[in-house]
């Protein structure tokens, strides 16, 4: 059955229209309009700050003046009092929305409520890991569970909408927006987007603590050309439909009740005016009811896009495309108007983008209660539940990427801790961190401190910066055992932070190495917002944990592994290149007719091993496990997969069983493996479960060349295990066969 995004009473579609009945143009229009709170759009920069940018030359003159131009609609109070916004986005702070919606509700001819929109990515207040990490957890419960908070916090703070989840199918580690998704792999997304979905919405975006989730960035953003951001991407329709579209459908299956459209053009089509994706999919193919938001200022951009010749043309265009709200770009507010007057846009298609907006905020409760409790969020931000939850998300998103057995920590040792990135609490948090706040966040030093554990500490290497080998000698000089804290700031993954060289930046790789030359065991841990070409860092330290940027808790949470509360469990979503030249690199290319090997004419880099850094799916635990008796059989809508997992350590721990498929023949060259399935499974020391996993049916269907939508047959590899190299094997002959 159809899951619609929302529904709203007949009553209250009486309402809608007897709204729309009076409005006039202007106010319709307005519905439309959504802008940040200040002249500068989405992001709340003060005066002061501006100033500051103007020095430092970030901006120019000319910018700078611009901006002070709109300063005295700085606040927006009199758009809002007529009419001519329908919503904000970046309103930081419960008194400023409901001060801002008392004006639109009781000022306002028709006081029509304001929605307030924010990046709550991966928390708001309470911050849990970038989502990239996250996904590492393999844990739907998870992901699930944080949105929540996230929605609570938000919804406590008058945000009755988050720009997310960002579900865009990323294979290149060069694009810094990789670190807002759930990695490379379209089934792992596709579950990530179900599950963030039901967490930030629950069954009802009218309850105090939901809030309206949003599909972003429709579509193929993360293909941008050269991992560069903003940039075009050009591929097959077979790839749009069977690689970055599924995560996009399963939001709509899930009830998301907004999309949001991406900023790159789609084999030369700006996706923001693109009918074959609003309307051709979104709204006829997937029926999604839901409101249409554009990116940030991406109507207006259409022109540097040469796909319009003015602002006008702009909004013209994106409003026939399917757009209804103009996120920034002013380009509706300014145009529209004309547009109706010169019937190049009917009054009824104006009504029709009205209607889906006055529906959200209708199923937002917004009519009945459109103020904020301005007490109860300070009561729950950081709370000790939130905080819990936030460590326990950082701690089973840690990836152990190497250990020679020095991990856990043994107790008593003299420990050294070197490396800006251990002591810089707002580094913490990563890319789009709503209002979190770096002061509130635990880095690995204060993780340390809460332990009572003292340890040595010198910067000695900034992440951007050079080596001081003094001040490392200092600070090893009488340590056992040394914590190097290396990666990236916050700021050089998320939007407009793609890099050409995904390695380590500064010196740091040279401080590494002065540990190696001083003979010290070492354990790398490395914060980042991407996977990154680290081969060397591998090679010398001790142990290598994959950190991330954890959120609120990543001290408190890195600790827990390194002293063994915790045993890891995460796994990567992107793979680790060698080398930044080999991006894009991901685990489910399709056959070539000359494999990867060892032959000079195979596919393959001359000068890279012939394998990635890290695989997918890959990462350690303190202990081991082993798989037997794998077999699959034929259910009713699918496949069912059974397998042993036993755990042969001596620690207990959690195993994410992995299923992988490949299909020996098809029309078209298919994946040498595509994750089918995954469940994760806690064992005692010794233990053994029979793990059960089901495949769907429509899980091998593919588009042949004409694309026509075609079911996989014959026979199909099966892979389970650890990983995406996993060799335990089965083979099955779909539509009939057994196993192997
Ligand atoms: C980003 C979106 C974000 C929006 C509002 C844009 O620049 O691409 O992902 O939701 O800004 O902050």
């Amino acid at each position: 059955m159809e899951k619609l995004s929302f529904t709203v009473s007949t009553d209250q579609e009486k309402k809608i229209e007897a709204l729309i009945a009076k409005m006039t143009v202007d106010e319709k229009i307005g519905q439309l309009n959504q802008v940040g709170p200040s002249p500068v759009g989405g992001f709340e920069i003060s005066l002061k700050e501006k100033k500051l940018m103007l020095k430092e030359g970030k901006i120019t003159k000319e910018e700078f003046e611009r901006d002070l131009e709109g300063v005295q609609w700085d606040t927006r109070e009199s758009d809002v009092r007529s009419g001519k916004i329908g919503s904000f986005l970046g309103m930081r702070g419960v008194e400023k929305c409901n001060h801002m919606q008392h004006i639109a509700v009781e000022e306002s001819r028709l006081g029509i409520p304001l929605f307030f929109g924010l990046d709550v990515v991966h928390g708001l207040r309470t911050i849990f890991p970038i989502p990239l990490a996250e996904s590492c957890s393999f844990d739907e419960n998870l992901f699930e569970q944080t949105a929540r908070i996230a929605a609570k916090e938000a919804a406590a703070t008058g945000i009755k909408l988050t720009f997310a989840p960002m579900i865009d199918v990323c294979r290149d580690a060069r694009w810094g927006r990789i670190a807002e998704g759930a990695g490379e792999d379209t089934y792992l997304t596709s579950r990530f987007a179900a599950a963030k979905v039901r967490g930030f919405q629950g069954d009802d975006i009218a309850k105090d603590d939901r809030i309206a989730a949003c599909a972003k960035h429709f579509v193929a953003y993360g293909a941008a050309i050269g991992g560069r951001d903003y940039n075009s991407a050009d591929m097959s329709l077979q790839t749009l439909w069977e690689t970055y579209l599924p995560p996009f459908k399963e939001a709509v299956d899930s009830g998301v009740a907004t999309f949001m459209t991406s900023f790159n053009d789609l084999n030369g089509e700006p996706c923001t005016t693109s009918k074959y994706l609003l309307k051709d999919i979104l709204r006829n193919k997937w029926r999604f009811n839901g409101a249409v938001i554009s990116d940030s200022g991406a109507i207006g951009e259409l022109i540097e896009h040469g796909t319009v010749s003015d602002k006008a043309e702009a909004a013209e265009q994106a409003l026939n495309a399917g757009i209804d709200i103009d996120m920034s770009s002013m380009c509706y507010t300014e145009n529209l108007k004309n547009s109706v007057l010169r019937s190049n846009i009917s009054e009824e298609e104006l009504n029709e983008a009205v209607r889906r907006v006055l529906r959200l905020k209708f199923a937002l409760g917004l009519f009945d209660h459109p103020y904020t409790d301005e007490l109860s969020g300070e009561k729950m931000y950081l709370c000790k539940a939130h905080t819990q939850l936030a460590r326990e998300a950082g701690r089973k998103s840690i990836v152990l990427l190497k250990n020679d057995g020095i991990l856990p920590l043994k107790s008593n040792l003299k420990i050294a801790v070197v490396g800006e990135l251990a002591a810089t609490r707002k580094e913490m948090l990563g890319t789009w961190a709503a209002m979190g706040r770096g002061d509130e966040a635990v880095c690995l030093l204060d993780g340390f401190a809460e332990r009572n554990i003292s340890v040595s500490y010198e910067e000695c290497c900034k992440v951007n910066g050079t080596f001081d080998r003094t001040a490392l000698e200092r600070a090893v000089k009488d340590a056992d055992i040394v914590i190097a804290a290396v990666g990236e700031y916050a700021d050089m993954s998320g939007e407009a932070s793609s890099l050409c060289n995904i390695g380590l930046h500064g010196e740091q790789e040279k401080m590494l190495s002065a540990l190696k030359e001083l003979g010290k065991p070492f354990v790398t841990v490395m914060f980042n917002g991407r996977p990154l070409a680290v081969p060397k860092a591998v090679k010398i330290s001790n142990a290598l944990i994959e950190a991330w940027h954890l959120g609120s808790q990543a001290g408190n949470s890195i600790c827990d592994v390194l002293f063994g509360d915790y045993n890891p469990s995460g796994r990567l979503t992107a793979t680790f290149p060698n080398h930044s030249g080999e991006c894009p690199i991901y685990y489910n290319h399709v056959s070539t007719g000359r494999p990867t090997s060892e032959i000079r004419h195979s596919c393959k880099y001359m000068d890279a091993p012939l394998t990635p850094l890290f695989p997918f799916g890959y990462g350690l635990s303190y202990t081991e496990y082993t798989y037997k008796d794998f077999i699959i059989n034929e259910e009713k809508n699918g496949l069912c997969a059974e397998v042993t997992v036993k755990n042969i350590g001596e620690i207990a721990g959690e195993e994410t069983v992995q299923l992988y498929a490949h299909m020996q023949k098809a029309k078209r060259v298919r994946p040498v493996r595509e994750l089918k399935a995954f469940k994760k499974v806690y064992l005692n020391p010794g233990e053994e479960k029979r793990v059960k996993l089901f495949i769907d049916r429509c899980a091998f269907q593919y588009y042949d060349m004409q694309m026509n939508l075609v079911e996989g047959s014959g026979a199909v590899d099966f892979f389970i295990g650890h990983d995406s190299t996993a060799s335990l094997k089965t083979v099955m002959i779909l539509g009939g066969g057994s196993n192997e």
